[in-house]
């Protein structure tokens, strides 16, 4: 491997070039190395102009994040952008690919930026809890309007090079090699006695309008990124750069970035980080196994998640065919995908060709012929065991020898599927999320019987359409729906207590999950949770109160959302309260002899959760899941939990196992003992003082 930073030169232009493999991420190697070319290239006077550039797929796309807990290294981001900006010739940035966090923040420090017509520029720092703290909070609002740089940070969201050009981001935009066309930028710049344009000598953009900017964006901030420290102190840093000069400005940046790395927040997002890395990982698998091809799918089923898995593979340019039992679901089916596609069409994040490119890759069957050919089949007919193992032995008969049959289930044994055929190898769960289109987890259940090979292709099939795939074993609901039984099972006895759904699900929402829990059950349906419950053998402990609220809304199709009305009613699209509803449940407690407790919302949201975090230690003890942090990933990118808390198993470590090991004990002797067994690994942990992250970090397999 050659330099990390070299430089050439050819009639007076200087080409730096930074080779980083995978995506040039600017650790102390890169920032040495910048400060070696830049010193030297000084010392020349024949040098006239300077151009930044990348080797490989991208232009610097990231900070080192391992240096956020080892603290920066020398030399440090500032030392070496004050370095280039203070070049004596002018400093042309060559972007390509993608320039990310502290990408985006050197190509500030030149003093022109020249990008390929397909690159982006983004500062998504805030996904990690930090704010850009290389002078990109000083520097992005003196190139583009103060408004389009608070948005710009505050949403993580890249903007194109079509979109950075038009903000005045970028100077002039490319088609080819972008360091030849800075190259030749240079040579104009040079040849019109153009010098250098220190960004931090300018003035911030659009200063009328900052005042009102930052009043809407604290506005924003309070409403839609609650319990979070960065986008305030990012405000706080927006505000110095249009109020002080330069340097001052830095230092209020310094300032704020200074706690956040270390912060709850940031270590949260940062786990999460590498969390959804290691998930690819599976202990015990030898890296010589090879995927199988999938080049053709099948689904058995067109319903709701059949039609979202359809899309899910017609947008990563695969054929499918779907197969359903009756024509009219078939048609809507279609329909539904349509409107779906259009919707995106309408939103410009899709063109119409490509839409209808997709919708031909989608195939509507009512009979198998289709299915002979995939190489990968996936169930989604309803959650019925009987009617999941005729399928599987219709598939056994027809699916070509090799071919991956996959069920959809929620729930059942996988197992028990797999046993119906001949190839209980080629059996595995790949649970997809509702809306399957839309939902980053793809949960992979290996049965006892699944082999490694057909492990390895549903993760590569989770990379190539997009999603975070992690791997579990077989049991009642995997990791995902096992963890949300006793959680949901907490929220709704408190409706028995004499909480109503509002104060459940606010009491929720207020900790940042997405959605209240009883909200969630009036969008999926009431009724498909009560079902699975009925199905499974109703009635845990024989206990009348185990999720009657569900049973009582079922019995009277209140159904949620889809007849407007469940939980709460649907008015116009808004959610309201219904008294019926809260009557209804009281007075249901006060028959079962339900003490009225009128539970507080911390004590909402300690039952919920750390009867969801008791049961993960079940599941880690137990091996469904691999790892605490794979639960993790599972929670944050499949049940909505803020991912500024790094998910259940990270957020308990958080709290302090001891703090929710006494607080169950606690429930235990006030609540339904019955339900308050501490996991056997959350005890022990507590009683060592020892947390999930530190039993990972022993177990790691
Ligand atoms: N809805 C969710 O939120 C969700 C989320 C994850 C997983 N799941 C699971 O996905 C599966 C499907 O759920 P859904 O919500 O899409 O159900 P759904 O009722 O919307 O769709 C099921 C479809 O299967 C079809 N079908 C029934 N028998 C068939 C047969 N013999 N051959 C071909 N098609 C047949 C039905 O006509 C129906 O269109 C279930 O196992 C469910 O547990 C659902």
């Amino acid at each position: 491997m050659g330099e990390v930073v070299s430089t050439s030169l050819s009639n007076g232009i200087a080409v730096v070039r930074v080779d980083k493999p995978p995506v040039n991420a600017m650790d102390q190697s890169v920032r040495a190395g910048l400060k070696r070319a830049f010193s030297e290239l000084r010392a020349k006077p024949e040098v006239k102009a300077i151009v930044l550039a990348c080797a490989g797929r991208t232009f610097i796309a990231r900070a080192d994040i391992k240096e956020f807990d080892t603290g920066i290294a020398e030399p440090g981001y500032h030392e070496v952008f004050r370095l280039i900006e203070d070049s004596p010739v002018p400093v042309i940035a060559a972007i390509h690919g993608t320039a990310l966090g502290a990408g985006t923040e050197v190509s500030l420090a030149c003093h022109y930026r020249v990008a390929d017509e397909r690159a982006a520029l983004g500062l998504p720092e805030l996904t990690l809890g930090i704010i850009p703290g290389a002078g990109g909070t000083q520097r992005l609002p003196r190139l583009i309007p103060f408004e389009a740089a608070a948005e710009m940070i505050l949403s993580s969201k890249p903007a194109n090079a079509i979109q950075a050009k038009k903000l005045g981001l970028v100077d002039e935009l490319v088609k080819g090699d972008v360091a030849e066309g800075a190259i030749a930028y240079a040579k104009k710049l040079v040849a019109g006695g153009n010098g250098p344009r220190k960004t931090r000598e300018r003035p911030v953009v659009g200063v009328e309008k900052v005042a009102e900017t930052l009043q809407s964006k604290r506005a924003q901030v309070a409403k839609t990124m609650r319990n979070r420290q960065s986008p305030i102190k990012l405000l706080e840093a927006l505000q110095a750069a249009a109020a002080m000069p330069f340097d001052a400005g830095l230092e209020v940046e310094k300032a704020a970035s200074a706690g956040l790395q270390q912060s709850t927040e940031a270590r949260a997002l940062r786990h999460l980080f590498f969390a959804e890395r290691e998930v690819r990982k599976i202990p015990g698998l030898s890296a010589s196994v090879k995927p199988r091809p999938i080049d053709s799918i099948a689904i058995i089923g067109a319903g709701t998640m059949g039609g979202g898995i359809a899309m899910v593979f017609a947008n990563a340019g695969l054929p499918v065919t779907v197969v359903d039992a009756k024509p009219e679901v078939l048609d809507r089916g279609r329909a539904t995908i349509r409107k779906n596609y259009e919707r995106s069409v309408s939103r410009g994040s899709l063109a119409a060709e490509q839409m209808e490119a997709r919708m031909k890759l989608i195939t509507p069957a009512l009979d198998y012929a289709g299915v002979a050919k995939a190489d990968l089949v996936i169930e989604a007919v309803f959650e019925d065991m009987n009617l999941k193992k005729q399928i599987f032995a219709k598939l056994d008969q027809i699916a070509k020898p090799g071919a991956i049959l996959g069920t959809n289930t929620s729930t059942l044994d996988i197992d028990m599927i797999a046993a119906v055929t001949k190839r209980p190898q080629d059996v595995i769960g790949l649970h997809f999320f509702s809306p399957a289109n839309v939902m980053p987890l793809l949960e992979i259940v290996r049965a006892k019987m699944t082999a490694d090979d057909v492990l390895v292709t549903a993760l590569e099939i989770a990379k190539k359409v997009r999603k975070v795939g992690v791997v579990a074993q077989v049991c009642y609901g995997f990791i995902g729906n096992r963890m949300m039984d006793p959680y949901a099972r907490e929220a709704e006895h408190c409706l028995l207590e004499g909480a109503t759904p509002e104060q459940v699900d606010s009491a929720l929402e207020a900790f940042g999950m997405a959605m209240g829990i009883l909200a969630v059950f009036d969008l999926a349906g009431v009724d498909i949770g009560h079902l699975t419950r009925v199905a499974r053998g109703n009635g845990f402990h024989n206990d009348p109160t185990y999720y009657r609220p569900s049973a009582m809304l079922t019995e009277r199709g209140w159904l949620g959302q889809k007849v407007g009305r469940g939980y709460y009613r649907y008015e116009d699209g808004k959610r309201v309260v219904d008294q019926e509803v809260i009557k209804l449940l009281h007075a249901e407690g006060g028959r079962l002899g339900v003490p009225q407790r009128k539970p507080s919302a911390a004590e909402i949201r300690e039952r919920c959760l750390y009867a969801m975090i008791n049961e993960g230690a079940n599941i880690l003890a137990e091996g469904i899941a691999f790892r605490a942090s794979d639960i993790d990933v599972v929670y944050a990118s499949g049940y909505g939990f803020p991912r500024y808390r790094g998910g259940p198993m990270f957020y308990a470590d958080t709290v302090g196992l001891k703090t929710i090991y006494d607080r169950i004990l606690e429930f235990q002797r006030t609540l339904d003992r019955r339900y308050w067994q501490p996991a056997p690994l959350l005890e022990k942990l507590a009683k060592t003082g020892s947390s999930f992250g530190q039993w990972q970090a022993e177990h790691a397999r």
